[in-house]
């Protein structure tokens, strides 16, 4: 029997948002950021969560999934 814990990274979160992309990113400009770029995680697998650690890539390959992180540019 497998774990709690694989049963759920082995489940995709985006089952209908843009399917035919590699990897779903949007980006948000906003003037009050202190840097460039903050990429926030919509995969809920990041070890810095809310922040992106790119998570997402080993997310992806495991499920077929495409989710990418949301970037907030300045
Ligand atoms: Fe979740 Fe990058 S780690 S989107």
């Amino acid at each position: 029997r497998r774990p709690v814990r694989w049963a759920i990274r082995a489940i995709g979160i985006n089952p209908e948002i843009r399917k035919a992309e590699e990897k779903v990113v949007d980006s948000v400009a906003v003037s009050e950021l202190a840097k460039p770029v903050t990429p926030y995680c919509r995969c809920w697998r990041s070890g810095t969560f809310p922040l992106c650690d790119g998570s997402h890539m080993k997310h992806n390959k495991a499920t077929g999934d495409n989710v990418g992180p949301l970037l907030l540019k300045k």
